[in-house]
């Protein structure tokens, strides 16, 4: 690996597991093959969330009680955003881990709340910096109550996150918690670097997805590990699977930018084009595209211009560059599901699996 930056080295030196991994890039790219394991689970997303309905409502209580503030437009933005839903993946992934190591304690609704707060925060901050006018079906908190609300709010989140996580009283869930957040701030600035450069390859963009993304659903992983006191091997198990997954996740959010729809997403298409985001199927369309075709998507990146963005859909469609991301997303949701594979067999293990397997179905 050759880093254009040191802040990519950085970014890197926070994520043993990234550096860890031999095989990044080539992940992303290779031919992928099938995924026998896949089809191996019967269950749905509907029997993943079922398994941790009455915990998720005890989180959404954690949650409504710490949002308090005597600073009535705290509560008002705060609330604005969490009441619009989300699929609060986060909490649900460390309640499955937490469900398939056998730890029951009060922890695991206050540590689930912490990692919403902090994606929660990363949103308001998120759609600033974007300029992004809708989520979650709704405008944005930048649209309704303009930016510096946004970042304020979201810093309180952050910082109320860190209130609760000292709750815990426990230092290894602290550092966990700490490093994530600064890792996501180091990716969401490394993207910001990346901005209209065409020339970033599938490297430069795993590293700020793995940063961006996929650090919080690793650290949402290993939490359940720390608090079911495991072993290093299983906890690496979690914090892989959470990784894979994460990773998963965002390669299929930057597909739905050009084949999803709004409704169904809640967001407005087209915005990573507009951005002069360089996200994988546009890499792997400038790869794979006749020298036109690669030249018009390399200056929609370089101008953030979305006047021919349906042309690009196009580009990325025929090139077969749209299947190929998803063959990517689906290697890393593998990845996921073989160190699932690794914790005991139960059936919230089972609904890790099935969460990894349904990932690539998802609109939304
Ligand atoms: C949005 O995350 C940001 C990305 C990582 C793509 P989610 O898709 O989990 O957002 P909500 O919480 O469900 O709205
Ligand atoms: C989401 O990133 C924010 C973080 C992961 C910190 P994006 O900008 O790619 O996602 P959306 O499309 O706004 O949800
Ligand atoms: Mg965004
Ligand atoms: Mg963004």
């Amino acid at each position: 690996m050759h880093p254009s930056h040191p802040a990519l080295a950085e970014a890197g030196s926070y994520n043993p597991t990234l550096q860890g991994d031999p095989r990044p890039t080539r992940l992303l790219g290779q031919a992928f093959a099938g995924f026998p394991k896949l089809s191996a689970s019967e269950n749905s997303t509907a029997s993943v969330l079922a398994l941790v309905a009455s915990d998720m409502a005890e989180v959404d209580r954690v949650i409504a009680e710490r949002l308090d503030s005597g600073v009535p437009l705290v509560g008002e933005v705060a609330r604005y955003i969490i009441s619009a839903g989300g699929k609060r993946l986060r909490p649900v992934l460390l309640l499955l881990t937490c469900g398939a190591l056998g730890y029951t304690g009060a922890q695991r609704h206050n540590l689930a709340a912490v990692v919403e707060f902090i994606h929660t925060a990363t949103l308001l901050h998120d759609d600033v910096v974007d300029e992004s006018t809708l989520r979650r079906g709704r405008p944005t908190a930048n649209e309704s109550f303009g930016n510096p609300a946004s970042v304020l709010v979201g810093d309180f989140l952050y910082s109320r996150a860190f209130q609760m996580m000292v709750d815990a009283d426990s230092m290894r869930v602290m550092q966990v918690l700490a490093d994530a957040t600064n890792v996501i701030a180091e990716g969401e600035v490394l993207q910001l670097m990346n901005m209209h450069d065409a020339s970033l390859d599938e490297e430069g963009y795993l590293r700020v997805i793995r940063s961006k993304t996929a650090k919080l659903f690793e650290a949402s992983a290993r939490l359940g590990a720390i608090l079911a006191k495991q072993s290093a091997d299983t906890e690496e198990a979690c914090a892989t699977y959470g990784q894979a997954l994460g990773t998963a996740f965002q390669v299929i959010d930057d597909v739905l930018d050009y084949d999803g729809n709004t409704s169904e997403m809640g967001k407005n298409l087209g915005d990573d084009l507009r951005e002069g985001k360089a996200t994988l199927p546009l890499i792997l369309a400038m790869q794979r595209g006749t020298p036109e075709q690669a030249a018009t998507v390399r200056s929609a990146i370089e101008t953030g211009s979305v006047e021919r963005l349906q042309e690009i859909v196009g580009i990325v469609r025929d090139t077969g560059a749209l299947q190929a991301t998803r063959t990517a997303a689906a290697a890393e949701a593998q990845r996921a599901i073989d160190a699932a594979m690794r914790l005991p067999a139960n059936a919230h293990r089972e609904a890790m699996v099935t969460l990894a397997s349904q990932l690539l179905e998802r609109r939304a």
